[in-house]
């Protein structure tokens, strides 16, 4: 017969809680990570009727973040509950779904730092307290780790708000600018009027200029799946950056991943972004979650209403993509037949302005024979007739031994029209011998609408 105490020796599911703690940590690798865990609390735990405001202080000498907002602040027993790795969020228990789900947003300090310190007043009284890696580390069980009381419900005129202080960081330096973007990104769609400060910087999400912007709703079977939702499908008027392509994912405006949904990298992909809403992916009673608590920013492909959504947005991404691939191709093939056009003019002009200075250069060189005069005149002058040798018109011979162009030995191509063995004269006044007579066809004299096109 066993003595054992029954209670004492029966098989319980307990925590580690030193390395919990460390643990989940260690999700919060970078600083904006970490900054907004306690940032989106400074935003959601508030009196109702505040309008949020937190204030981010980076300090990269003094290895320091600091956060502080204007929430409802937290009593000695609110602290407790602080303090609970995975507790239950109270606001959800009430009803009021938000960003805070796992409980375990308090411990991200530890991913980048050793000293987590805490003030926080509510109703006219302030408590302090003290967290640090040594405390952590120096758990040799899996017992509760004692946080440090450096003031405990002091009266104070101070309003309700929380200062979180991250002391003795790690990182090398603060990545001010990495911690604004990442702020903005998820206040995109954050409850309006609420406002956060880094450093005096106001944050601000500035989405890209859009071009084109269409709702899509989903239908039958994928609306039973992930609920009556809407899908904002937007075309930036430039392309746009890597980590601002694609629809981003909200469930009750948190951002949980942006994705194009497989038509990452293809042709004018980097043109769409857009967004959409769905609720139903905050549920925590589904057997495969569709996020977990490592805020990776991706969503988990076996939950059945990611699926859905992900093949949702896929198919309107395409659509759209396909539409600008397309419009794409009718630009530029307008453009070709421009830029073709207006070379083909250039040519033209080129081509026009040689054969213009060949005839002046031909007939200057008439004009030096003596007895004669400049012939451009001549030539300006006359009808446009071409004359052939013969004895009928006023001409003068500008060539004894035959026509230019034909057949003269160049390149020796066969098959052209024989080479015509006359002189070759041109209209002339009145005093000149008559050696020419009307061939009956037009000079090729450019006028109008004439020469090389
Ligand atoms: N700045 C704050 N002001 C008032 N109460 C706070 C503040 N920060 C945290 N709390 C309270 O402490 C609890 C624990 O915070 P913690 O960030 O660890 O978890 P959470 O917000 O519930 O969930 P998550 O881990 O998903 O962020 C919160 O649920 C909230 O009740
Ligand atoms: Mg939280």
């Amino acid at each position: 017969m066993s003595n054992r105490n029954p209670d004492r020796d029966a098989i319980f599911v307990k925590s580690h809680v030193a390395r919990d703690l460390l643990q989940s940590a260690g999700l919060f690798k970078t600083d904006k990570l970490v900054v907004w865990e306690y940032v989106s609390n400074g935003l959601q735990y508030v009196d109702p009727g505040t309008s949020p405001v937190v204030h981010v202080a980076l300090d990269s000498k003094a290895r320091s973040i600091t956060v502080s907002d204007n929430g409802r602040g937290m009593t000695w027993s609110d602290l407790r509950n602080f303090f609970v790795m995975h507790g239950v969020n109270i606001d959800r228990k009430m009803g009021r779904s938000g960003r805070g789900r796992f409980g375990t947003g308090k411990s991200a300090a530890f991913g980048i730092a050793d000293v987590l310190r805490v003030r926080t007043t509510r109703d006219g009284l302030r408590t302090i307290v003290e967290l640090k890696r040594s405390d952590i580390d120096a758990m040799g069980s899996e017992d509760p780790i004692p946080v440090k009381v450096i003031a405990r419900e002091v009266t104070t005129n101070e309003p309700n708000g929380t200062i979180v202080e991250i002391a003795q960081v790690n990182l090398r330096s603060l990545d001010q600018q990495g911690v604004i973007h990442y702020i903005e990104r998820h206040l995109a769609r954050w409850s309006k009027g609420v406002r956060v400060y880094v450093n005096n910087h106001e944050c601000e999400y500035a989405e890209p200029p859009v071009a084109v912007e269409q709702h899509v709703f989903p239908v039958e079977e994928s609306r039973d799946v992930i609920g009556d939702v809407e899908l904002i499908l937007k075309t930036a008027k430039a392309p746009i950056d890597e980590d601002l392509r694609g629809i981003a994912i909200y469930s009750n405006g948190v951002w949980l991943e942006t994705t194009l949904a497989g038509s990452e990298g293809r042709e004018m992909s980097q043109y769409i972004f857009g967004e959409i809403d769905v609720p139903r992916l905050d549920d925590e009673r589904t057997a495969i979650p569709s996020f977990d608590i490592s805020r990776s920013m991706r969503l988990n492909p076996n939950n059945e209403t990611v699926r859905a959504l992900y093949g949702f947005i896929s198919v309107h991404v395409e659509e759209v993509r396909r539409a600008l691939v397309e419009e794409e191709r009718t630009r530029k093939a307008t453009a070709e037949a421009r830029r073709l056009r207006e070379q083909a003019r250039g040519i033209e002009k080129v081509l026009n302005e040689d054969f213009d200075e060949f005839r002046n250069r031909v007939a200057r060189a008439k004009a030096r024979q003596p007895g004669s005069r400049d012939l451009r005149a001549v030539v300006a002058g006359t009808d446009g007739q071409d004359l052939l040798f013969g004895s009928d018109e006023s001409a003068v011979i500008v060539s004894p031994t035959g026509d230019l162009g034909h057949g003269d030995g160049d390149g020796g191509e066969g098959g052209g029209e024989p080479r015509n063995l006359d002189p070759v004269v041109e209209a002339s006044d009145e005093s000149a011998p008559r050696l020419g007579k009307h061939s009956g066809g037009k000079r090729d004299r450019r006028g109008r609408g004439e020469g090389f096109r």
